[in-house]
């Protein structure tokens, strides 16, 4: 695509020119737009590009080891994965209000990130993944805050660095077209969104554990069957949630009092309002079978079949 490699040669040109010896810090999340920003910004000044990626324990199965596999093993940028799982779970604890979870994730991540920047000497600039569509959206403040959006990336106010937005122009069919021709690799490129919060707005009420890992299980699960069955494409977005409630079920001649998985996954333009995926039943039935077969405590699988407006994708 000769516009993608006109905009990386003139943007690599930009970023050196301002950066010049100077040193850059960027807040890797593994999404789209953050991983964009660090290839790029790493192919403008390599060494002097050093990224913070905060494991807050409510990531995805293996997302934390396949992040830095991709960007510190395959693009050799300088990683600094931060285990702040204790942090993170610590704080959640007896919290069950979704709202509270949130603004308590948001501000540790904002923490957990000021105190490992505080460890770095001689860093002047903040590389973040702000896209066009960002600052519309934040321009025109009309519509009524319904969840509040913690992105991964949010910055403590009083931070010292000048920024750089290097996607501030793009939409985000762009930012793919330019992950691409940087070599990122397609399951990033076209990667689902997936919130700041992470599994702990997908673990209803008090997080737990025990309670993570069922979520984490079932949800490696789904992701491996939609992308089995070639789905992954047509759906926008696909997880599964646990709530809070157990039930009767029945295993070999025993009784069980077990948990419910719900799966969500719903076709969209852009998150505002969505409908739910017709996922074929027999992929369906796969999911769910493998689900209680494989993932401990859960005895049964419900499909969320509501659309966005009244409900929203999220269940928290
Ligand atoms: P809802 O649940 O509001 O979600 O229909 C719309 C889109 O936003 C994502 N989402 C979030 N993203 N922090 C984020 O970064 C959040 O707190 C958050 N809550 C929801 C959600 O996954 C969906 O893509």
């Amino acid at each position: 695509d000769w516009s993608m490699e006109n905009f990386i040669e003139v943007e690599v040109e930009k970023i050196r020119q301002i950066v010049g010896d100077k040193n850059v810090l960027c807040a890797m999340s593994g999404g789209v737009d953050s991983s964009v920003v660090a290839v790029l910004m790493h192919k403008a000044i390599g060494d002097q590009l050093t990224c913070i990626f905060v494991d807050h324990g409510l990531l995805r199965k293996n997302e934390a080891e396949e992040v830095m596999d991709t960007f510190a093993n395959g693009f050799n940028i300088n990683i600094i994965k931060v285990d702040a799982k204790d942090r993170f779970l610590s704080k959640l604890a007896g919290v069950s209000d979704p709202e509270k979870k949130r603004k308590i994730i948001g501000n540790e991540f904002i923490y957990v990130f000021d105190d490992e920047a505080s460890k770095l000497e001689g860093i002047d600039y903040l590389a973040q993944g702000t896209l066009y569509t960002d600052i519309i959206e934040s321009g025109t403040a009309t519509a009524q805050t319904i969840k509040s959006h913690h992105n991964v990336g949010g910055l403590p106010e009083d931070m010292q660095f000048q920024l750089i937005e290097p996607l501030n122009t793009l939409f985000k069919d762009e930012v793919r077209a330019l992950g691409s021709e940087l070599g990122i690799p397609d399951h990033i490129v076209w990667r689902q969104p997936f919130p700041g919060p992470g599994l702990g707005i997908r673990v209803l009420g008090e997080i737990s554990e025990e309670k993570l890992e069922i979520v984490r299980e079932s949800d490696a699960i789904l992701r491996e069957e939609v992308r089995n069955h070639g789905l992954e494409r047509e759906i926008w977005q696909y997880f599964t949630v646990l709530p809070d409630i157990r039930s009767v079920g029945v295993m070999g001649d025993a009784r069980t009092y077990d948990y419910t998985i719900g799966i969500r996954a719903v076709t969209s333009i852009d998150g505002m309002t969505s409908d739910w995926a017709r996922i074929p039943w027999e992929v369906l039935e796969v999911i769910s079978t493998r689900i209680v077969n494989e993932v401990a405590h859960v005895n049964r699988v419900v499909y969320d079949i509501t659309s966005k407006p009244p409900a929203t994708i999220e269940w928290e």
